[in-house]
């Protein structure tokens, strides 16, 4: 038993999660998959790899800036703060942050891979026993519940790094800023990482490494599938295709079938033609301009925004202001 160290599970079996993976893959104009189905433990390992990637500049970028301002953190944010990390991953930037900040006093930890988590939580308790921490085994569609575990009395720091946001459409980008906001509460701040458009060539390169580590990642999401549901994708019947959609600004994974195939979901048989795609994932490029639109727009103020001398990544700090 480590003493600063609580965990909560809200993440069990369910149903409605199982129909929608159907129907999602079912979408007569699009077949797809949810991206969060990435991180089982295999798909938040392979991310891990993927995030030490030469091509994967963003991971490596947001540490740059957390390490290089650290002043700015620790200045410009409270003291014997809460800190909650919504879908926490390794704990690379994290500890960068608990460095950083002045004092923090509780670490909330969230994250969908509930051994990921857990070994990663430990970790934390070990290295700062003076922080209480929380783990909560969750994805980022139950804020509500996790509203619950946190304390209303401290002052509250969210911190959303690695450009997860991009990973949403912009509507519920918004719907999650507004979700963390309620978590928070006025005059409390949010740290948010999001990758910067850039020259395509450099954000291609990003999502179809040289080793091919992306491309395991983006197979991985079938074996999650297949475990989740029963069904029986082989992985080796499919391509991994990312590439930058201009129209969306986004980079755009898919799975593209090597051939005609039907695949058994429960009692519904999927039929998917050679060549067709499975859209796996977004991951939407802002300019600092149109996030600090969609931030403001969504109750925040834009306190600080850092970033690096390319100009690849930003960070921004951001403070409620509404309700
Ligand atoms: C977690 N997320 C921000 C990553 C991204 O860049 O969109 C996931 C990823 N997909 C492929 N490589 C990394």
């Amino acid at each position: 038993m480590i003493e600063n160290l609580d965990v909560y599970n809200f993440k069990e079996h369910d149903q409605e999660e199982d129909s929608e993976i159907i129907s999602d893959l079912k979408n007569s104009e699009q077949k797809k998959i949810n991206s969060k189905h990435f991180y089982d433990e295999k798909g938040s390992k392979l991310f891990d790899m993927i995030s030490e990637l030469k091509e994967y500049y963003p991971t490596r970028t947001e540490i740059e800036i957390i390490e290089s301002q650290k002043i700015s953190f620790r200045n410009k944010l409270p003291s014997n703060a809460s800190i909650i990390e919504f879908g926490s991953g390794s704990n690379k930037k994290i500890k960068k942050l608990l460095n950083a900040l002045n004092n923090p006093k509780e670490y909330i930890s969230i994250d969908i891979s509930y051994d990921f988590l857990l070994d990663n939580a430990k970790e934390i308790a070990k290295k700062y026993p003076k922080i209480n921490v929380k783990a909560i085994c969750a994805d980022l569609y139950q804020l509500g519940s996790i509203s619950k575990i946190v304390n209303n009395n401290s002052q509250k720091i969210g911190f959303f790094p690695g450009s997860t946001i991009g990973n949403f459409s912009e509507n519920d980008a918004k719907k999650l800023l507004l979700g963390f906001k309620k978590i928070l509460g006025k005059g409390n701040f949010l740290i948010i990482g999001v990758d910067l458009r850039k020259d395509r060539k450099i954000m291609e390169q990003a999502y179809n490494d040289s080793k091919g580590i992306t491309a395991k990642f983006n197979k991985n999401i079938l074996n999650g599938i297949n475990n989740k549901i029963g069904s029986k994708f082989d992985v080796n019947n499919f391509e991994h295709k990312a590439y930058f959609n201009e129209k969306k600004k986004r980079i755009e994974m898919h799975l593209i079938s090597r051939e005609n195939q039907n695949i058994l979901l429960k009692d519904y048989d999927l039929k998917i033609q050679k060549g067709e795609s499975i859209h796996t994932e977004n991951s939407h490029k802002y300019t600092s301009e149109e996030f600090e639109k969609l931030a403001v727009s969504s109750g925040y103020k834009k306190v600080d925004f850092l970033t690096d001398q390319k100009k690849y990544f930003g960070v921004f700090f951001l403070k409620v202001i509404g309700n």
